[in-house]
């Protein structure tokens, strides 16, 4: 019995990527292969499903792109929706639509869902003092005020954050504010905005988040919980800009809709264009049922960077709405890393899909291979081009290609490429029975619990098995000293070839296809079945290769464009000048240790600081330390750290911190735990 079976169908998103920039291996990694395998997967098993996706189109990530590309906003979304769909389409990521937030059923729809909150009374509406240009009329965005950084004096850091030090910032922080609009001193005047309160919603969410425990992610559940320990504020859901859905009131002339209160809206208006397109009713999709066991299950699948508006802000606007389901589940990834560093459009650092494209053409399931194997379901990880070569020729070319070559080689050099001459074939072996019966149950759990990279492991292990079955039969000798034997043998092999093509589906679409041409299946339409049956005088088609060897010089070739592209864009290393002199004396009064993290928790209505329980080994102790933004409080429990024991104690927020981790902080402003690279034990002392 399946855990999905007792839903009636099933709505499936994925995050709409923003209009800005071309997708890369993070994207795909986070939140659309593994959508695409689980819907793929569902169509297999014949399940009512309709997925979702399209571009998000407004936002301050469109406009300031625009900026930089010295264009308009219409442009930038006009040129990057197309490229991404495109990508999409080529890579054969299998959408139901693939829509556009700038559509007017999308406009529409987002300001229903508004006025319908605010006929309710769901919001509260608050003043709150902001920059405002005087010459332009209009207040200005954060990042459309620059001025010198209160950290480090960069007289062009932005409203939001400083870009030399990496601080994030509130625009009146900034000494000598300026409009990048007029070039003039803007000034602060008050504004109404239309704010959700997330905290009359929070003993909802509670309840309902902590119904998920054991049934979501560990590390989606987790974010959820400590978000709520921190207490959940009013969020604004309306904002003073000039580019996205006009907030329809008239006392708001000039405000738009936040992005929060667009974007996930656009799942709802996609699937109201897809209704209209196929003659479907969307409401199925989306709303509440008569009886609860006929509402659709809606599963969004994000990177981790979404956890808050998938789990937390969206559920409570569809609560807020009330005619909506919530999501069943958030499957959502943790980050994709890039030889060994974070993947950056800005440093253009990444493998960009449209480039992989060009560059490997029809090498599409190669990268699925690869990606599916490495996903960051539980942690980040990293994908490396020595890697994706590795697991292509030891894998994909070494196991499953063999495997599958072999026997179709050898079933027409033996038997003319006939399966049998009479009566049915289904596996004789009663041990490789057993084994695929597990592997079925084994495939089918992994892929409705969503982890993705054992559902294409436990479909590898079919192939490893074949090639351990084929070598112990040896169906090349049998063929001359007993011919029944070697037509069973290859009998067994090509029902293990059957089967892996149906498991692959989801995983490697092309691949499968290539296989049933071979076992000459192209006209039986597969689902996700164990039974694989041949009619007898079957005859299979001429062997093809599935997949080619990757040489050392592509990989070569790729791994310099990426240190080449890196280099041009890196920013020129900035290191502060060396402090004064001190004498020994004054640098032996510090009494550094060596300590470990026991417990780590963010602290409440802050952004930066985290409250850390360490063991010095001299004692156990509180310190808050800034780290916040750089490192997820769960993430570092158990970590060495040194920590600096005899600084006075001082009070942080409420609390008493008594004493200092060390971090280390490079030019960009980027932190790292100063820890020993040996184990050492609690207590001891850095000199
Ligand atoms: O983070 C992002 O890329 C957003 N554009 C995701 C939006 S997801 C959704 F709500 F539409
Ligand atoms: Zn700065």
């Amino acid at each position: 019995m399946s855990q999905l079976d007792k839903f009636k169908r099933f709505t499936v998103t994925s995050a709409l990527p923003y209009a800005n920039g071309p997708l890369h291996i993070g994207h795909l990694a986070g939140a659309y292969l593994p959508a695409d395998i689980f819907v793929r997967y569902l169509r297999l098993k014949k399940r009512d499903v309709v997925y979702i996706c399209g571009s998000d189109e407004h936002g301050a990530a469109i406009t300031i792109k625009a900026k930089k590309e010295n264009t308009t906003p219409q442009a930038i979304i006009d040129k990057y929706h197309q490229q991404i769909k495109q990508s999409f389409e080529e890579f054969g990521i299998a959408f139901d639509i693939y829509h556009r937030t700038s559509s007017p059923i999308h406009h529409d729809l987002s300001q229903e869902f508004f006025l319908n909150l605010y006929e309710k009374d769901e919001f509260v509406e608050k003043y709150s003092e902001q920059y405002f240009d005087e010459d332009f009329q209009q207040f200005l965005a954060d990042r459309y005020i620059v001025g010198t950084c209160p950290n480090c004096s960069n007289p062009n850091a932005y409203g939001d954050q400083c870009e030399n030090c990496g601080t994030s910032l509130n625009p009146t922080d900034l000494i000598n504010p300026v409009s990048t609009l007029s070039g003039k001193p803007p000034v602060l005047k008050p504004t109404k905005h239309w704010y959700l309160p997330l905290d009359k919603y929070q003993p909802w969410l509670e309840k309902w988040i902590d119904e998920k425990e054991g049934e979501w992610k560990v590390n989606v559940f987790g974010q959820c919980k400590s978000w709520l320990k921190s207490g959940l504020q009013p969020r604004s859901m309306t904002r003073d800009l000039d580019w996205g859905i006009d907030v329809p009131l008239e006392e708001a002339k000039g405000k738009k809709l936040y992005v929060w209160m667009d974007a996930p809206i656009g799942y709802i208006s996609a699937t109201k264009q897809w209704a209209i397109d196929h003659n479907k009713d969307w409401t199925l999709y989306w709303k509440k049922q008569k009886k609860a066991e006929d509402d659709t299950c809606l599963i969004h699948f994000i990177g981790k960077d979404n956890i808050v508006f998938h789990c937390i802000i969206f559920p409570a606007i569809l609560r807020a709405h009330g005619e909506y389901v919530l999501p069943q589940n958030v499957p959502a990834n943790e980050f994709l890393n890039l030889e060994g560093d974070k993947l950056s459009t800005s440093r253009n650092h990444a493998v960009w899909l449209h480039e992989y494209l060009e560059e490997f053409p029809g090498k599409q399931d190669e990268l699925r291979y690869v990606l599916t194997s490495i996903l960051p379901e539980t942690s980040d990880s990293e994908f490396t081009w020595r890697d994706y070569q590795a697991r292509v020729n030891n894998e994909l070319v070494a196991i499953l290609g063999n495997f599958v070559n072999r026997v179709m080689i050898l079933v027409h050099k033996f038997f003319d490429g006939k399966v049998e001459s009479e009566g049915k074939v289904e596996l004789y072996d009663a041990g490789l029975t057993i084994e695929l019966d597990r592997f079925y149950e084994e495939i089918e759990r992994n892929l409705e619990t969503y982890k993705f990279r054992q559902g294409l492991q436990a479909v590898m292990d079919i192939a490893r098995l074949g090639n351990k079955y084929l070598t112990e039969k040896e169906p090349w000798k049998t063929i001359k000293t007993n011919p029944d034997d070697a037509r069973l043998a290859l009998h067994n092999c090509l029902v293990l070839i059957g089967h892996l093509a149906i498991y692959l589906q989801p995983f490697l679409p092309a691949a499968a296809k290539k296989i049933f041409h071979m076992l000459n299946w192209d006209d039986v339409h597969f689902g996700f079945d164990k039974d694989v049956k041949f009619k007898p005088g079957h005859r299979l088609n001429p062997a093809e290769l599935l997949f080619e060897k990757v040489e050392d010089a592509v990989i070569e070739a790729q791994i310099d464009k990426l240190n080449s592209k890196k280099q041009a864009a890196a920013p020129a290393v900035q290191v502060q000048a060396a402090k004064e002199n001190i004498n020994y004396e004054s640098f032996a009064t510090m009494d550094i240790r060596i300590g470990t993290i026991l417990e780590a928790e963010k602290v409440a209505k802050t952004k930066k600081l985290v409250k850390l329980t360490i063991d010095t080994g001299i004692d156990k102790r509180t310190v808050v330390s800034g780290i916040a933004e750089h490192y997820e409080p769960e993430a570092i429990i158990g970590r060495k750290v040194s920590i600096l024991v005899n600084l006075e104690p001082r009070e942080i927020k409420g609390i008493v911190s008594q004493g200092m981790i060390l971090m280390a902080e490079d030019s960009s402003g980027k932190l790292s735990f100063v820890s020993p690279a040996d184990d050492l034990h609690n207590g001891s002392v850095v000199r």
